[in-house]
Order: C-alpha cells, then sequence, then structure tokens
C-alpha cells in the first residue's frame, strides 16, 4: 500500500520520445531513423531505436545486425527481457568519448499490428517498454507508413513525431493524408498532436526543393485542416545511402560527412535545439555549396574575390 511515508513521487523525466513515419512507404523512415540516431549519440545521447514497424521490420537488416536471436516478439509473448533482446552497436569515437550510444529493439516476423494485441500482449508489452525510461536520452520509433491506427498511435503518443515525405507528388499526397488523418481522428485532440508534428523531406536535390515541397504541404494543411506541422529539415538524395542499404550498413556510421550524413547532424542539431536549448551550427552539404557554384555570375563574383583578396595579400 502506498502510505505518505514510502510514496516518492517520480521524478520528471528527461527522456525524449520520437515517432518516425509516412504517408507513401519507402519514402525512407528506417534510413532516417537509424542515422538520427548515431547523429544523436555523436552529440553525446543515449538513444534506443525501437523497430515498431510491427510486421515489416527490418531495421536490424539495416543496421548489420545478423540473426538477432530475439525481437519485439519475444517481449510480447513475456519469454524474454528487454537486457536480452536489446543490440547495442558500436558507435564513433566521437560519441563514445562524448558518451552516446545506440541500442537497437529489433521487431518481429508476423507480429500483429500494435492495435490488434491483446490487453494481455499488450500489457507485457508495456510492461518492457517501460523500464527503458532510464536506459536512454532519446527513444527513436520507426513507426512504419499510411493511416492505419498502429500507426498513428505512435504519433499520438510521443512527444514528437517526424513525418517523412519525398519531393514526388504521391508522397506529397499522402502526407498530407496523414497529416489530415491525424488532425480528424476522433479519438485525439489535433492540438495536442500538431505541436510535436514535424516534416524531414528526403531524396531532395537541393535544399530549395525541400523547402518548397514542405511549404506546399504546410499551405494546404493551414487552408483546409487549420494547422501546419512544423518542417525540421531535409535529407539530400544521396547515393551514399543505396550503397550503404545493399551492403546492410547504415550510411551515417559509414560516412557521417555525406551530403545526406551533413543533413542529418544538421536535423540532430535542430531537435537539440527543440528539446534542450543546445545550440548547434548549420554546416551545408557539400552537394549544396557544388550547386551554389553553378552559373556565371556567381564563378564572376568568385573570381573577382579572389584576384582581390589576392591584391590585398600583395599589398
Ligand atoms: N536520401 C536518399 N537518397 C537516396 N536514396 C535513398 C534516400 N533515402 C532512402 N533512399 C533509398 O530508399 C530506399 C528505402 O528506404 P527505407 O527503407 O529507409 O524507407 P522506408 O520508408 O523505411 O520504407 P518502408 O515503408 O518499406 O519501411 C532505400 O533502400 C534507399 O535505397
Ligand atoms: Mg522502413
Amino acid at each position: 500500500m502506498v502510505t505518505d511515508k514510502n510514496f516518492t513521487p517520480p521524478s520528471p523525466s528527461t527522456l525524449h520520445t520520437l515517432s518516425v513515419l509516412s504517408g507513401k512507404g519507402g519514402v525512407g523512415k528506417s534510413n532516417i531513423a537509424a542515422a538520427l540516431a548515431f547523429a544523436l549519440a555523436d552529440f553525446g545521447k543515449r538513444v534506443i531505436l525501437i523497430d515498431a514497424d510491427l510486421g515489416m521490420a527490418n531495421l536490424d537488416i539495416l543496421c548489420g545486425v545478423r540473426n538477432a536471436r530475439y525481437n519485439i516478439a519475444h517481449l510480447i509473448e513475456g519469454s524474454r527481457t528487454l537486457k536480452e533482446i536489446m543490440v547495442h552497436f558500436k558507435t564513433s569515437e566521437r560519441a563514445e568519448k562524448a558518451g552516446g550510444s545506440v541500442s537497437l529493439l529489433p521487431g518481429g516476423y508476423g507480429i500483429k499490428e500494435i492495435a490488434d494485441l491483446d490487453e494481455y500482449a499488450m500489457g507485457r508489452l508495456f510492461d518492457a517498454l517501460s523500464g527503458l525510461e532510464d536506459l536512454a536520452d532519446y527513444i527513436i520509433m520507426d513507426a512504419g507508413a499510411g493511416i492505419h491506427r498502429g500507426v498513428l498511435s505512435f504519433a499520438y503518443a510521443s512527444e514528437m513525431t517526424l513525418l517523412i515525405t519525398t519531393p514526388e507528388p504521391t508522397s506529397i499526397r499522402d502526407a498530407y493524408g496523414v497529416i489530415k488523418s491525424l488532425g480528424t481522428q476522433a479519438w485525439r485532440g489535433s492540438d495536442e498532436v500538431s505541436g510535436g508534428l514535424m516534416m524531414v523531406v528526403n531524396m531532395a536535390a537541393s535544399s530549395r526543393e525541400a523547402q518548397e515541397v514542405a511549404e506546399r504541404i504546410r499551405l494546404a494543411s493551414m487552408q483546409f485542416l487549420g494547422n501546419a506541422p512544423m518542417y525540421l529539415g531535409y535529407v539530400l538524395r544521396d547515393p551514399v545511402i543505396e550503397r550503404a542499404v545493399k551492403n546492410c550498413r547504415i550510411f551515417y556510421r559509414s560516412e557521417p560527412s555525406s551530403p545526406a550524413g551533413i543533413c542529418v547532424r544538421n536535423i540532430a542539431g535542430d531537435l537539440l535545439r527543440l528539446c534542450e536549448g543546445v545550440d548547434i551550427k548549420h554546416e551545408e552539404p557539400a552537394a549544396e555549396r557544388v550547386q551554389k557554384k553553378k552559373g556565371m555570375r556567381g564563378f564572376l563574383s568568385r573570381l573577382v574575390k579572389t584576384l582581390f583578396e589576392d591584391d590585398k595579400k600583395k599589398i
């Protein structure tokens, strides 16, 4: 029995929960979720990735984990503990020095959607997951695609939600579909979710294209739903991602300074700024710098600048 004497109120949690979802499938959720985990670790954060795309789980393969013995299905059954299913990754030297870490709770095959679990299975899962409270600073959940209740419930429950879209019209329309579903679900208040709903434009050709895509979605949301998600950032289309996926590697681990890697680091920096008020400067991906070098006028102005600077040095 809880009495005044033995009751200590729980200390306020510092754990941030973030779900990653999309309208259309195949837009880069899993890659961004995993890369973001390693980028946050580089900033000294302890991150746990959860493959919450139940039934379609593949984060373990993507992260190069061979034959994960246990997965979330074992938590649901109650046959294994969190400790037994958690996979720990080697992180960069920078992350290690800063105290950052990345672990994964692999998802299993053939698990029912979370919304379809019976109350006992749900209870066992929730009991196990509540053990994560003190083990991480950030929990990133790869929640899957579409507007099923199972996917949307992650957005509802998380402190923050990253809605991933690409510049393709089909992906944009489906992203809008998610925003609309989130706002109109009878079982939730739209205000509650819009605060934490943020967009990331993946596979963008440039920051300008990403911004235009985000603006289109924001305008339509404002006009028809009276509320719009915040635009958090973009990830450039980058062949390092395809290469890494083919080799079962997370591109951010092998090539953190690639254009896509820098974009993810910028997103991680913005999240830290939002969540913890830490100020981390943006870097410009090399691909963007090169793009800005296009054109004759830019060439001439750079030429004048270098000539002038050289002259100054001679004086
Ligand atoms: N920025 C990018 N540049 C180039 N290719 C990318 C980029 N992001 C993702 N891809 C490609 O898209 C594919 C799908 O990525 P990913 O598996 O992360 O998507 P997903 O949204 O998780 O898919 P699903 O809905 O099936 O879970 C990857 O295999 C990769 O080749
Ligand atoms: Mg995925």
